[in-house]
């Protein structure tokens, strides 16, 4: 006949136990936080990394994530989804870090050989984060392949349109877009705001999902507050 614990013994047995597993819960947990903080401080150093190949302040990448943040908040994403694109949107071009200079810094308009090069950045992307089951990454793995399809199918590098683009890309790309234009660029001064509104509002449908422009409009006041506070080289640490 097996050893009969007395029940007192046995109770004391099992709330050591459960201390013992709480314990080991805790310490995964904060293991798995660690490794996930130290891969997304890699992973968005290497982004910075590629963006410094195309922007050579790579200020863009900070606003856009921003802007891209305001955008979801508007539309109606809860805080966490806000949260992770504020981050995974910064790592949208990651995949230049495999495209040559001679390419990414050309001067003058890219020849069809050379657009097939460049216009494999997303997948390059794609691949480079896509290895997570962290929905962070596995939202900026989506934005990498997916910001440069556009609404009406026209995109690369999947002709996606509609709604089978996430919505993720969708706001990336006006975010993006809406930033490229009014940046100063080597070949091109900074776009009036005018101006860049009106061809925001003219693509739409054809570039952009129209909802999504509206909620960028809808932010408007907080994407042009939060680009005056970054350039002037304010820290911006959330939305
Ligand atoms: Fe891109
Ligand atoms: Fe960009």
């Amino acid at each position: 006949m097996p050893t009969q614990i007395p029940p007192p013994m046995l109770s004391a047995q099992l709330e050591r136990f459960a201390v013992d597993l709480q314990l080991v819960v805790r310490e995964r947990n904060q293991a798995r936080a660690a490794v996930r903080k130290a891969r997304l401080g890699t992973l968005l150093r290497l982004a910075a990394a590629a963006e410094l190949k195309d922007d050579d302040t790579g200020v863009h990448i900070l606003r856009m994530g921003h802007y891209a943040a305001l955008i979801a908040a508007a539309y109606g994403m809860p805080p966490d989804y806000c949260e992770n694109i504020l981050y995974a949107s910064r790592m949208h071009d990651i995949g230049k870090i495999g495209i040559p200079d001679a390419i990414l810094k050309k001067p003058g308009p890219l020849t069809d050989e050379e657009w097939v090069v460049m216009k494999t950045h997303p997948e390059i992307g794609a691949a480079l984060l896509d290895d997570s089951d962290v929905p962070l990454f596995q939202m900026a793995s989506q934005i990498a392949l997916t910001h440069h399809e556009k609404f009406d199918g026209s995109g690369y590098p999947s002709g996606l349109r509609g709604s089978e683009i996430p919505l993720s890309g969708r706001i990336v790309a006006v975010a993006d877009y809406f930033d490229a234009l009014t940046m100063d660029r080597c070949y091109r001064p900074a776009l009036p705001m005018e101006k860049a509104f009106n061809m925001l509002r003219a693509n739409a449908c054809v570039h952009f999902d129209p909802s999504v422009v509206q909620a960028f409009f809808e932010a408007k006041h907080k994407i042009l507050d939060i680009r005056t506070r970054i350039n002037r080289g304010e820290e911006v640490s959330a939305t």
